[in-house]
């Protein structure tokens, strides 16, 4: 298995993979549709076996509503791997990658929207716990990785995701 960089060659690929991965709803595929055509991906990672991308991984800008210094946050996700092929660490190998990029890219933490057992091995921790809140109103599932030591400790405020993700419902 080989993890690479996304190229617009991969669109249709990455599209049906996020689709079967979240059960045939075209959501998920059509954000990560909409962040690369806003040329808005920080990363977008396909992982690739037998020539067939089998997983992806996209991370995006955030924004907070900071009440401290300037603060580089990127939201990890969707992340995705065909059905067939879960459950043999490419989704791993695609978020631990993707972290390591967002590191090289100069981000001061990554934020993620998922299930606590699974995003805590890899360095991700209740947000709310760091004074980050979420306009989903997601409680433990919101949750943040310190990319180096400190990095989110001055900062407080609601994380909002880039207008190609859906809104809040009222
Ligand atoms: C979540 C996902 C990306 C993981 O990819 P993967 O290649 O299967 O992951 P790995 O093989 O590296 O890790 C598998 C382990 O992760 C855990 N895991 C996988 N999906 C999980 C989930 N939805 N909730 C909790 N734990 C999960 C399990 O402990 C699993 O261990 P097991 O193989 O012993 O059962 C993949 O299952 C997927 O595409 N799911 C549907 C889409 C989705 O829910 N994406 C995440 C939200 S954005």
């Amino acid at each position: 298995m080989q993890i690479r960089p996304f190229t617009a060659d991969d669109a249709d690929a990455v599209f049906e993979v996020h689709r079967r991965a979240f059960d045939g709803q075209t959501e998920e595929s059509r954000i990560v549709q909409r962040i690369h055509d806003a040329e808005k991906a920080v990363v977008s990672l396909v992982a690739v076996e037998n020539d067939r991308v089998v997983g992806h991984v996209l991370c995006s800008p955030t924004a907070v509503d900071d009440h401290g210094g300037n603060v580089e946050l990127v939201g990890l996700g969707p992340v995705g791997v065909l059905p067939e092929n879960q459950h043999e660490g490419v989704g791993s190998s695609l978020i631990q990658r993707g972290i390591a990029k967002c590191r090289e890219a100069g981000t001061d933490a990554v934020v993620v929207l998922g299930d606590p057992e699974y995003y805590s091995r890899f360095g991700f921790e209740r947000a709310s716990e760091y004074g980050l809140g979420n306009e989903y109103g997601a409680d433990e599932e919101f949750m943040v990785a310190p990319l180096r030591e400190g990095s989110v400790d001055n900062v407080d405020g609601i994380v909002t995701f880039p207008p190609e993700f859906p809104s809040v419902e009222t």
